[in-house]
């Protein structure tokens, strides 16, 4: 009688432990199933200050700012085109839509916090948020990739700017970004 009772508690104690790992099994799944690539994209970001369009306006500013030698405490908001090439006419991809702030004292450092929002082909609607320092006179900068929505869904990695043209004058720039994320 004894056996039996001890032998029964041994086979509910596997059936439980059998369970246990099936359910286990199952909240583990859909993580198992995501598969993380890494993707490289260049394009050229468009900073139209000048014209009867500009792309990027002047939003705020600090009293102290037109005084500072880096126009420290300006803010400018941008709704600047991403191309495929670096002429103004190439193929559309996207829109980097944030701002950008002079966030320096010392030198030309602005804070960027912007997101590229693709429109061509699958990555139509699908997002990378960049937000990170772009010390502007320097030949390469890196400023993280902190997110993403869409198809760069947990996007993280780090994009590099440089600039290809700078019209004194108009303050108009074209900055070549390449990007480096990985996603699912
Ligand atoms: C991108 O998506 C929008 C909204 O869904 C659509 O109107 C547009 O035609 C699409 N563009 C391309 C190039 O597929």
């Amino acid at each position: 009688m004894a056996l039996i009772f001890s032998k029964s508690l041994a086979f509910l104690f596997c059936f439980l432990v059998t369970i246990h790992a099936k359910n286990f099994d199952q909240q583990k799944k859909p993580t198992m199933k995501l598969k993380e690539k890494m993707s490289h994209f260049r394009f050229y970001w468009h900073d139209v200050l000048g014209g009867r369009n500009p792309t990027a306006v002047r939003v705020a500013q600090a009293p102290s700012t037109n005084t500072s030698p880096t126009a420290f405490g300006l803010v400018m908001m941008i709704d600047d085109a991403l191309t495929a090439g670096p002429e103004p006419t190439s193929e559309l991809l996207g829109r980097a839509q944030g701002l950008y702030a002079f966030a320096s004292q010392q030198e030309w450092g602005l804070l960027m916090a912007m997101n590229f929002a693709f429109v061509q082909g699958k990555y139509n609607g699908s997002t990378i948020s960049i937000m990170g320092r772009n010390p502007v006179f320097d030949e390469v900068r890196e400023m993280p990739v902190i997110g993403g929505s869409g198809l760069f869904r947990f996007a993280r990695g780090y994009a590099q700017a440089r600039t290809h043209s700078f019209d004194l004058k108009s303050g108009d720039a074209i900055v070549e970004y390449n990007v480096v994320v990985m996603h699912y």
